[in-house]
């Protein structure tokens, strides 16, 4: 079984590194790897494995103590629907149920809108959403420096520090 903090190594552009990284993973906690053809030439990829659902979330959320992911799966574009993705989701249902494990999950970008409706016709449904904000925080010191850009406009407009009571 792959832990979900293992997959932040696998990286997200598909090459030579992609491949070498994702089949390490897959073989050494028991995933798989399938191929689609087309016409007898490969075409598309999906990459799954079984993961564990932390105890805690598998009673609050009452779902099985595993689950079944699909890390990737790609068809390249000249080859898109010709239901190459719908044979690689099925054949993926498959070895998770010979892997005794009855639902599959996977992960998709709101934004990547063919992808879901290809989801959708094999059967996910969305479950939760991420929500994501970017909060513009202040760069380092900015606060100081504000405050001695403040200080040099007041010097310049000829205005004094104030100094405390009695210092003077
Ligand atoms: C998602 C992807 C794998 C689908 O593969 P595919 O071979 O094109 O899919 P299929 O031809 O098997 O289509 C499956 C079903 O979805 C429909 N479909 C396919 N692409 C669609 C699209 N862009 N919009 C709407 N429906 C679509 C098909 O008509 C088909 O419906 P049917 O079952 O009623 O016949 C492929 O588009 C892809 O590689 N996308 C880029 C990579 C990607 O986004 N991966 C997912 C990351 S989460």
């Amino acid at each position: 079984m792959i832990p979900g903090y293992a997959m932040p190594d696998v990286p997200t552009t598909y090459g030579p590194k992609y491949v070498s990284r994702a089949l390490a993973l897959l073989r050494k906690h028991g995933g798989f790897a399938l191929v689609a053809e087309l016409e007898g030439r490969p075409v598309g990829f999906l990459t799954g494995f079984l993961q564990p659902v932390p105890a805690e979330v598998s009673r609050m959320e009452q779902r099985p103590n595993q689950q079944g992911y699909v890390m990737d799966i790609l068809v390249e574009k000249e080859a898109r629907g010709r239901g190459a993705g719908r044979a690689l989701l099925r054949e993926a249902d498959r070895r998770f149920l010979e892997m005794g494990c009855d639902n599959v999950q996977l992960n998709v970008l709101v934004g990547n809108r063919g992808a879901r409706r290809v989801y959708e016709r094999a059967g996910f449904r969305e479950i939760d959403l991420r929500l994501r904000k970017v909060i513009a925080s202040p760069p380092r010191g900015w606060l100081e420096v504000r405050a001695r850009r403040r200080a040099g406009r007041r010097r310049a407009r000829g205005w004094r520090p104030l100094l405390p009571r009695g210092s003077a």
